[in-house]
């Protein structure tokens, strides 16, 4: 027997159904149920409209009744599609070095950079990861992210990756979010590595990848393709690999030098990540394709560089989705809403635009076909927001947090 649950009156029901996946769009075509209601059955939704229909219907259905008896706004759950979640250490140290005029890249040269937390996460235990996931985790869902990527790539051997993404899959059954993992074993070479980079990316594709596959650890392949990591041409191999074996593939591209779209239009990624550095150039390679492109402020803010030109991949015709990059390095801040919002100011984003970089647009660089809208049939994911105007959530830069949160049907936050 199906489980019933009615929910509302939301003062607007955000449902972002209808609306493309791609291109440009305005406030106008966000489609809002004004004095909505909602009917979950178990994990999913079974109707959505204005409450007057949807409480009959779920009086006939003997739903539970769960009255919102103040002002909400109801949107789907947000959707962080890059993180790197699952770390040990801190990068404190590098923050402050940068700030004080080291780069990015020169710091890494110098040792520190990803190889420090590499070596912090090696000296983990399976449990802590998995404590620091959870930790993370939560803490997006009390700012309404349902559904998490995390991305191994600390590790960088086959025992550390394996160890690092098993850990991934025991965090996510124990979270209430759904934590979508990536195996990120092409983010820089290994400074312990006796052998060239193309002998490291063919032992990862031989030997890992069909443990991947076997142990169901991750269906995504990730690689960082930058100046100091690898090469448009070195990555070939491996991404030819993970294709004939039926991975979805996803780059870090453009970060710091361009080369890396061009790879995710090649290779059909999923999605291409960061694209701080894209040009004409590549912003035309994007929108003319079906990769999602994805601009991650919160590696913008924590480097003190240039957002990725969201408003122009938007105009020329790109899906543009907003994630996090949640990661002790480039971007420790770790708060989605603040900075798709922060995002929005700066490249001058409609609301309609940031809110589906958050939600369907991310599902949709994450291959995810079952949530992201407030549609029948699709996952009860949804957020409450404390305001009778979606206007207020992005106004409030982030600092508006969600009363309540369902995740699958089941209510996850209430505050
Ligand atoms: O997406 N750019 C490469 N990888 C991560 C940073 C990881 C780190 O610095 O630890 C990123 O920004
Ligand atoms: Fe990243």
């Amino acid at each position: 027997m199906k489980k019933y649950t009615l929910i509302g009156p939301f003062k607007q029901i955000l449902t972002m159904s209808g609306m493309p996946l791609k291109g440009s769009l305005m406030d106008e075509q966000l489609n809002i149920i004004e004095n909505g209601g909602i009917i979950m059955a178990d994990e999913k939704i079974y109707a959505v409209g204005p409450y007057s229909q949807v409480s009959e219907e779920g009086n006939n259905l003997n739903a539970e009744n769960l009255l919102i008896l103040s002002d909400m706004v109801c949107i789907p759950g947000f959707i962080d599609s890059h993180t790197h979640i699952c770390f040990g250490g801190s990068r404190a140290n590098d923050y402050a070095l940068r700030n004080s005029g080291k780069t990015y890249l020169e710091i890494a040269k110098a040792g520190g950079g990803i190889w420090d937390t590499v070596t912090e996460t090696r000296k983990a235990t399976t449990s802590s990861l998995i404590e620091g996931v959870k930790t993370r985790a939560d803490r997006h869902l009390t700012h309404g992210v349902t559904t998490i990527e995390v991305k191994s790539g600390y590790g960088l051997s086959i025992q550390e990756e394996l160890k690092m993404l098993r850990a991934i899959a025991l965090a996510n059954e124990q979270c209430q979010s759904d934590l979508i993992p990536t195996c990120l074993a092409a983010h820089m070479v290994p400074k312990d590595y006796n052998a060239s980079p193309a002998d490291y990316l063919l032992e990862i594709s031989t030997s890992l990848f069909p443990i991947l596959k076997k142990e169901q650890l991750a269906n995504r392949i990730d690689a960082f393709i930058e100046e100091g990591a690898f090469s448009p041409t070195s990555i070939a191999p491996y991404f030819d690999s993970a294709k004939e074996m039926g991975f979805d593939i996803t780059v870090h591209a453009d970060q710091f030098s361009t080369g890396g779209s061009a790879v995710a239009v090649k290779y059909g990624a999923i999605s291409a990540d960061h694209l701080e550095d894209s040009g004409e150039k590549e912003i035309q390679l994007l929108a003319n394709s079906n990769v999602v492109a994805t601009a991650l402020p919160g590696a913008s803010i924590g480097l003190g560089c240039h957002y990725a030109p969201a408003r122009k991949l938007l105009d020329a015709g790109a899906a543009v989705a907003i994630a996090s990059d949640w990661n002790p390095g480039s971007a420790p801040m770790g708060n989605l809403l603040v900075q798709a919002a922060i995002l929005g100011t700066f490249e001058k984003l409609t609301n309609a635009e940031v809110l589906a970089g958050i939600t369907y647009r991310a599902a949709a660089a994450l291959g995810l076909r079952d949530r992201g809208k407030i549609e029948t049939g699709l996952l009860a994911d949804l957020i409450a927001f404390p305001t009778k105007n979606y206007n207020e959530i992005l106004y409030q830069q982030g600092m508006l947090l969600p009363s309540l949160v369902w995740k699958k049907g089941r209510l996850a936050v209430d505050v």
